[in-house]
């Protein structure tokens, strides 16, 4: 599926590299400066490749946005309820790629068997507008765990900006053609 210039789908086996590179790259940028070298080693350990490709033959999944050609951005959600991982290269900031991961994520954990009551991710700083912007609130002050800087912060289910947007513009729909939205 294609939107704001990317296509989206599940990533696949082999790609582990090429999604690490992705994270590499962005961490070192907007959130490793923030970091002791303890943090860096601590988040290095969780984003390599290796750790990536057990995590998601267990209970992980990973989506990925394709753009020219390249990974441009990624999102690892582990066991259907906590983001571990949201990260779009910098030369594609800002045109909605981020938002359509977890969209995405978001629908995959609400069509899951049982899904959960409310989402959660250990923010970086920098992503806390985004974050906020699409309905997540912080749940605890800044905490550092091993040198990791991180917010943490939840979306209850099934509300959030993401699908009240979303119902609108159903609404919208259904009125003009005169029906119940139910
Ligand atoms: C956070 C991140 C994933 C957002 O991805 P993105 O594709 O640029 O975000 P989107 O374009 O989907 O943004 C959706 C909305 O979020 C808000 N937003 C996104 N980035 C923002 C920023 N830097 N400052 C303020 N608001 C921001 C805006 O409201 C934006 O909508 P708008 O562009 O119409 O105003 C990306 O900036 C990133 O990879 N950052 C570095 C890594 C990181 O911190 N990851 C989070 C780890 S938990």
């Amino acid at each position: 599926m294609n939107k704001n210039g990317a296509a989206y789908r599940a990533a696949r086996p082999g790609e582990e590299t090429a999604v690490s590179n992705l994270v590499a790259r962005s961490f070192n940028e907007f959130i490793a400066p923030d970091f002791s070298e303890e943090g860096v080693e601590e988040f290095f350990r969780y984003a390599n490749p290796r750790s990536l490709k057990k995590r998601s033959e267990d209970s992980h999944f990973v989506l990925v946005a394709e753009a020219e050609g390249e990974i441009a951005g990624m999102i690892e959600v582990r066991e259907m309820k906590h983001i571990s991982m949201l990260f779009v290269d910098k030369s594609h900031h800002r045109k909605g790629i981020g938002k359509e991961l977890l969209r995405l994520a978001l629908d995959r954990i609400k069509s899951a068997n049982s899904p959960p009551a409310s989402v959660t991710v250990h923010s970086s700083r920098f992503a806390v507008p985004f974050y906020e912007s699409l309905g997540f609130t912080k749940t605890s002050e800044e905490k550092i765990i091993y040198g990791v800087i991180h917010i943490p912060m939840a979306l209850a289910l099934p509300e959030g900006r993401i699908l009240r947007r979303e119902d609108s513009t159903r609404q919208e729909i259904y009125a003009r053609r005169n029906k119940s939205p139910v």
